[in-house]
């Protein structure tokens, strides 16, 4: 069920690895842009073309919740409310999300187009708090004013939430950095491009993944 192109991508990952079981969790990952989400089938193909047993993708698509193992949103609107973005104000964020797109944490607008999810899981943007993920984007600084723009934005239709998503992290799209997930210009302030080992580019890696789902 995967398409010709993530098939051609997973080869290339598993050809990266000594150990063809490394190229597991990033493969899941891209089997994931096909369809937003992991179905059954995907995850067996994944296993199939890594080399590992379906048990195994199984397990790892199920311990992280950035692998999403029902279908959701088109767009997923994640909000960090761990301990760092919590002291810089994620809960007044996370209130007005749901106050602005009238769905609460866990919801979905009735068209399906965006979901709402509080998440303790630390995005490693903790020094661009508060935060929140669209997708495989980062939405940084959020201040009450630049939450506003999003909202509209999000709830314009026009964008699905991914005006200016690859543009480079000036704050122009809304008031926001907007960093794609992997970008190591998420390490520093808007324009700087040092990488950071707390950076959005650590996702890639299993220790700066959590466990379990929403919170
Ligand atoms: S605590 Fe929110 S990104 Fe780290």
């Amino acid at each position: 069920m995967l398409t010709q192109d993530t098939r051609a991508r997973i080869a290339a990952e598993v050809r990266k690895y000594p150990q063809p079981r490394t190229a597991l969790l990033p493969s899941l990952k891209l089997a994931q842009r096909d369809a937003g989400w992991l179905p059954p089938d995907a995850i067996a193909e994944v296993a199939e073309l890594v080399g590992v047993s379906s048990a195994s993708a199984n397990e790892l698509a199920t311990f992280y919740s950035m692998l999403r193992t029902r279908p959701g949103g088109e767009t997923v609107v994640e909000v960090c409310v761990q301990l760092p973005c919590a002291l810089r104000g994620s809960e007044r964020l996370l209130a007005q999300l749901a106050h602005g797109l009238e769905i609460a944490p866990g919801e979905m607008t009735a068209d399906g187009r965006i979901e709402l999810v509080r998440t303790a899981e630390c995005f490693g943007s903790c020094h661009r708090a508060p935060m929140c993920r669209l997708n495989d984007d980062y939405r940084e600084f959020l201040t009450p004013e630049a939450t506003d723009a999003l909202i509209r934005e999000l709830r314009s239709g026009g964008t699905n939430g991914r005006a200016g998503a690859h543009a480079v992290a000036d704050g122009t799209a809304s008031g926001t950095a907007v960093i794609e997930a992997g970008d190591p210009r998420g390490a520093g302030p808007p324009g700087e491009t040092a990488p950071s080992p707390h950076g959005p580019d650590a996702q890639n890696g299993p220790d700066i993944m959590t466990r379990g789902g929403a919170a």
